[in-house]
């Protein structure tokens, strides 16, 4: 890849799913997995998806990432459609798969290394490992470090390249609750800082309220958008806070989950 076409990285843009639906097929037999999903999320906002598990979520990050292709509908990041992957558009897991043989530095480097512009970039691989909080971890390996080290390695790896958008599938689910608390929290202050586009697949309900302008909560498989909430906290997000709360139990209702104890009465 040119160094040219990573000058298309920056902030965030918008980007457009239109009429998508998607299909794999499993020994020959089609399995429907998105149907019909139009949404758009606007340049610099961060909108979260919840949905049951196996619904099509994580395939709607990687549509969106460029690694497969939709069977119908298309994809748009600004006013590009999207055809496959990109610097601009990074996809972070909830595995932080760091080259177990590289240093934290040398996994940050990844991008700008495979990009030949490793030269040009020393100075913001350093700030993008300041950003997470792992200054003076540069010459760690993986194996020294702890998971929720890990994850803030594999978030700086996506910070370095500047992506426009940042696409991210249950980054903290491996996490113990303290560890995820944190790392929301500065997830949330580098988005406030840099305003990429962020989507983020996530089952934690609060976690979703806390980082997002918007939640969209999926159905079932095939998975269509039944609802979205918007989150307007602006930068109050107390996670104790009344406001959180509520919104909590409305989208803990539309996932069918909020009245569990109720149900289980009943039954
Ligand atoms: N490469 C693939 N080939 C065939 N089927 C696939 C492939 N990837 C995913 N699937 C199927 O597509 C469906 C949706 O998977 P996906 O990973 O998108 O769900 P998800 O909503 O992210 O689930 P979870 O919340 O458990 O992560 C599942 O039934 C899965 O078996
Ligand atoms: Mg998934």
């Amino acid at each position: 890849m040119t160094a040219g076409a990573h000058t298309e990285t920056g902030r965030g843009v918008a980007v457009d799913v239109q009429s998508v639906s998607h299909a794999y097929s499993i020994e020959g037999a089609p399995l429907p997995v998105l149907d019909n999903i139009s949404l758009r999320v606007e340049p610099g906002e961060f909108v979260s998806c919840l949905g049951p598990s196996g619904c099509g979520k994580s395939t709607l990050l990687r549509l969106l990432a460029g690694l497969e292709t939709p069977s119908r509908g298309s994809l748009l990041s600004g006013s590009a459609r999207i055809t496959g992957p990109h610097p601009s558009r990074i996809l972070a897991f909830q595995d932080a798969t760091l080259f177990p043989w590289a240093t934290v530095w040398q996994n940050v480097a990844a991008g700008p290394t495979a990009r030949n512009e490793l030269r040009g970039s020393r100075q913001r691989i350093d700030e993008a490992i300041a950003q997470v909080g792992l200054s003076g971890f540069e010459r760690a390996y993986p194996h020294q470090l702890s998971g929720g080290m890990a994850q803030r390695a594999a978030l700086a790896r996506a910070l370095v390249n500047d992506p426009s958008v940042l696409l991210l599938d249950e980054p903290f689910g491996k996490l113990d609750s303290f560890t995820r608390m944190a790392l929301q929290d500065d997830l949330r202050a580098l988005w406030e800082e840099k305003r990429f586009t962020g989507i983020l697949v996530t089952h934690d309900v609060e976690e979703a309220i806390l980082l997002s302008e918007r939640v969209l909560v999926f159905s079932d498989r095939p998975a269509r958008l039944l609802r979205e909430f918007r989150i307007d906290l602006g930068n109050d997000r107390e996670r104790t806070s009344r406001k959180v709360v509520k919104l909590r139990g409305e989208i803990l209702s539309a996932l069918n989950l909020g009245h569990r104890g109720k149900k289980r009465e009943a039954a």
